[in-house]
Formats: C-alpha cells, sequence, structure tokens
C-alpha cells in the first residue's frame, strides 16, 4: 500500500492535503457526506450508497484513498476494484462496449468506482492526485469508468489523465442522465 504523501507545495497542490490510503469502511459516513456535496445526493440516495460502498469493499481488490486536511477532515476520497464481469456495473456496460467493440476493456481492468472533492476543495489537484495514487498500485494495465456524458470538471480531469470514450448515452435503471464509459491505459498520463 502506498504511504501518505503531503500534496506538492507548488502548482496548484494543496500542502496541508494529505493524499493516502483511507479506511473507507470506517469513514464511509464522512465520504458520503463529500459525494452528496460534490455530486448531489439526497438522504435516500445516501442510504442506498452506504450499502454498496461497504458491499464493494467486501471485494478483496477493493482500495480507496482519500485526501485529508490538516484538522482531519476527509475532504476527497477514491475508490475502485478489479472489474469482474459478474458484477452489476460491468453487465449494464457490457452490451453498449459490445456495439462499440470495446468490450476486451472489461478484463484486466480497474475499475473507479467513486471518485469526489469537496466543492470547496476542488481545482487544487486533489481530484488528479486522488486517481492516479489509487491507480498507480494497482497491477493492472487498464482503467475504466463511467461519467455523465456531459462536458463536466469529471469528464476534463479524465480526458486529462489519458481515458478515452469506449460508449457514449449509457444508461443505468434509474439513473436520470446518460452516462459515458471511458478507459485509459496504466499508469495514467502524466501533467505535460
Ligand atoms: C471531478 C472532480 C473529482 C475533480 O476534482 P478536483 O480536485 O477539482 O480536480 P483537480 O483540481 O485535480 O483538476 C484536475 C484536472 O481536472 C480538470 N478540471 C478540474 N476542474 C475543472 C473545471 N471546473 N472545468 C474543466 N476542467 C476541470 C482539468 O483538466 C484539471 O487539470 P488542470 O488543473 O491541469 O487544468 C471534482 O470536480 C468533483 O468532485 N466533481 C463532482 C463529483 C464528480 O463529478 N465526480 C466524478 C464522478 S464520475
Amino acid at each position: 500500500m502506498a504511504a501518505a504523501t503531503p500534496m506538492s507545495p507548488w502548482g496548484s497542490g494543496t500542502p496541508d492535503i494529505v493524499v493516502g490510503p483511507l479506511d473507507l469502511a470506517a469513514r464511509v459516513d464522512e465520504a458520503l457526506v463529500v459525494q452528496a456535496h460534490a455530486f448531489g445526493l439526497s438522504q435516500d440516495e445516501i442510504d442506498v450508497r452506504r450499502h454498496i460502498v461497504l458491499r464493494h469493499l467486501d471485494d478483496p481488490g477493493a482500495r480507496s484513498f482519500g485526501a485529508v486536511a490538516a484538522d482531519g477532515r476527509l475532504v476527497g476520497f477514491v475508490y475502485g476494484l478489479p472489474n469482474s464481469r459478474t458484477h452489476w456495473w460491468s453487465t449494464v456496460v457490457e452490451p453498449y462496449l459490445r456495439v462499440t467493440g470495446s468490450e476486451d476493456w472489461l478484463d484486466d481492468s480497474f475499475v473507479i468506482t467513486e471518485l469526489h472533492v469537496h466543492p470547496e476543495f476542488q481545482q487544487r489537484g486533489i481530484g488528479r492526485s486522488l486517481i492516479t495514487t489509487i491507480t498507480d498500485t494497482v497491477d493492472l494495465p487498464r482503467s475504466i469508468l463511467s461519467a455523465i456524458d456531459t462536458d463536466s470538471p469529471a469528464r476534463g480531469l479524465y480526458r486529462a489523465l489519458g481515458y478515452q470514450d469506449l460508449a457514449r448515452q449509457v444508461l443505468f435503471p434509474s439513473a436520470p442522465k446518460p452516462y459515458a464509459v471511458m478507459g485509459a491505459p496504466l499508469p495514467l498520463r502524466r501533467r505535460g
């Protein structure tokens, strides 16, 4: 497991924020507060997500990293796990990837399940640090994820890291907006 490291004191980094391994099961409620602020979740959605996150963490390949402020407050987190074609997410996206000829991305791939930074701490390099830190610990050749199919900061970040669209307008049951599925070779592309 990677050691906790203070973020770069130069560039857009935030020196008082430490990115390191996170016991997400123990801090799931704090993480969901961050997600609720960053992504917008109702209390009902938080309750559902809580069960889903804890179930994902039972996977032996699951890992999570957090960004923690000097006062101990969790201000961002990321978690993911190696993809399995039996996972619900994978069964939803598989037909879309088959159509675009990118179905093989479901194998030997690390899924970024959630990445969120509290709005007060965004645009300081924390999201980039979280996702590059977690994927650097992964012994797989590639990473996949889904993001709402719109021109968002998340899509901008993923493209900057080398993620490309594998399928678009992907509909998840009960999600009101369509998603894009994106994939990138590992290690992720660095700035410059
Ligand atoms: C996506 C998210 C995690 C990015 O976190 P962040 O800490 O603000 O991102 P960073 O400061 O590390 O930015 C890294 C890159 O992302 C892109 N980016 C970040 N904010 C952006 C914005 N407002 N507009 C366009 N691009 C943006 C840029 O490419 C940026 O690189 P640069 O600093 O070299 O320009 C954060 O915006 C967030 O939590 N959003 C809401 C929740 C969400 O959408 N999560 C993803 C679900 S799929």
